[in-house]
C-alpha cells in the first residue's frame, strides 16, 4: 500500500522536493500541539484574532450570501475554529455542512460537534488532502471557508519572488469548492519582520514545527532519523514575504540511503505573508470579484469573501 507519508518524507530528506510537509504538521502528536498553538500561545494570536474577525463579520456574511447554501469547510482544524465555522453556518442558514481536513485527529470530533451546534443539518466530513485531487463534495454552489491562513502554505522553494501564478492556481482550485459561488478565507498581511520572529520563533511553535521529525523517526525506524535531533530555525525572505518553516540537523544522522550531516537544513513548510494587492490580482486573475473584506490591524489578518462566477442571490 502507498504510504504517502513515507514518500513525502523521502522526497523531503533527499531535497526532491520541498515546502510539502505542511499537512503532516496537524498529524498525532501535532494535532495536540497545534491547539496548545493556536488556543493559547500569546506570541501566536492569529487563530484567535481569525474567529474574531469571523464573528464581526456575521452581520454582513449573512446580508450578502443566499440562505440554504452548502457550506464547503476546507481544513477547519481543532474544536474553536469549528466552532467559529459553525457560526458562520448559523448566520447565513446552511442547508449542508462538509468538511474535508487532512487530520484524522481533528475529523473525529466534527460531526458530533457541528450537528450539535447545528442540528437540523446534512454533515459529511472527510479525512484527506483537499488539493489532491480535488475532491467532490458538492454538486450545487456553496461557500467554501478556509480560515486560520491555511492559504499562505503555498509548496514552493525559497525565492525572492512571490509566487502569484500559484496563488491565483490555489484560489482557482479552492473557488471549485464553492461551485464557483463564494469563498470566505483568511491571509496574513503581517511583513514587520520583529512581529514575525516573536510568532514563530518561540518554544511553542519550535515544538509544533519539530515534531514532524520525531514521529517520523518513530513511524519509520529504518530511516536512521534521529527524532530529537533537529532544531526549528525558520528564514523570511523580505521581498516575496516568505516565511520559510525550516528544520536544521543538530547531530549526525545515519542510515543506509543517505546521510543527515549536522547543519543541514530541511525546507518543511511555507507560510506566505501575502500583502493584499497580491491576493486581489490572483482573485482578479480568476475571474472573481472581493466583495468584503475586514483587516485586523492589531495582527494584519485579513478577511475575505470573495464571489466567483456562479455567486448570485436568488432571494
Ligand atoms: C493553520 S491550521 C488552521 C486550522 C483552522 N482552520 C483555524 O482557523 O485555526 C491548518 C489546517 O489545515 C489542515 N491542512 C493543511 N494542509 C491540508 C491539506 N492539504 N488538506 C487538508 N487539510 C490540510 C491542517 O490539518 C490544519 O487543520
Amino acid at each position: 500500500m502507498k504510504d504517502e507519508f513515507l514518500d513525502d518524507l523521502i522526497a523531503l530528506i533527499t531535497r526532491t522536493e520541498v515546502a510539502h510537509m505542511g499537512k503532516y504538521l496537524y498529524v498525532g502528536t501535532g494535532a495536540k500541539l497545534w491547539k496548545i498553538l493556536a488556543e493559547h500561545e500569546p506570541a501566536y494570536p492569529l487563530s484567535r484574532a481569525g474567529a474574531e474577525l469571523v464573528r464581526k463579520a456575521l452581520p454582513e456574511l449573512a446580508r450578502r450570501l443566499p440562505r440554504g447554501l452548502t457550506m464547503v469547510d476546507l481544513a477547519p482544524g481543532g474544536t474553536k475554529s469549528v466552532i467559529a465555522s459553525a457560526e458562520i453556518g448559523r448566520a447565513i442558514g446552511i442547508r449542508r455542512y462538509h468538511a474535508i481536513e487532512g487530520s484524522p485527529e481533528f475529523c473525529k470530533s466534527i460531526p458530533a460537534l457541528i450537528s450539535s451546534l447545528l442540528p437540523e443539518i446534512e454533515i459529511g466530513v472527510i479525512v484527506d488532502d483537499m488539493f489532491e485531487p480535488i475532491q467532490e463534495v458538492k454538486t450545487e454552489r456553496a461557500l467554501a471557508y478556509l480560515g486560520g491562513i491555511t492559504i499562505s502554505n503555498l509548496i514552493h522553494p525559497m525565492d525572492p519572488v512571490f509566487p502569484a501564478a500559484l496563488l491565483a492556481d490555489t484560489l482557482g482550485k479552492l473557488l471549485r469548492y464553492s461551485g464557483g459561488g463564494w469563498l470566505l478565507l483568511t491571509i496574513d498581511t503581517m511583513n514587520d519582520r520583529a512581529e514575525l520572529d516573536a510568532r514563530y520563533k518561540n518554544k511553542t511553535t519550535e515544538a509544533f514545527a519539530t515534531d514532524l521529525m520525531k514521529r517520523a523517526a518513530v513511524a519509520y525506524p529504518a530511516l536512521g532519523l534521529v527524532g530529537d535531533g533537529f532544531k526549528y530555525d525558520p528564514e523570511y525572505i523580505e521581498t516575496s514575504q516568505q516565511y520559510a518553516q525550516i528544520l536544521e540537523a543538530t547531530v549526525d544522522q545515519a542510515c543506509s540511503l543517505w546521510r543527515i550531516a549536522r547543519g543541514d537544513r530541511f525546507h518543511i513548510a511555507n507560510s506566505y505573508k501575502i500583502a493584499p494587492g497580491w491576493f486581489e490580482r490572483a482573485v482578479r486573475e480568476i475571474g472573481a470579484s472581493v466583495v468584503y473584506m475586514s483587516l485586523d490591524r492589531a495582527t494584519g489578518l485579513a478577511l475575505y469573501l470573495v464571489s466567483g462566477p456562479n455567486a448570485r442571490d436568488d432571494r
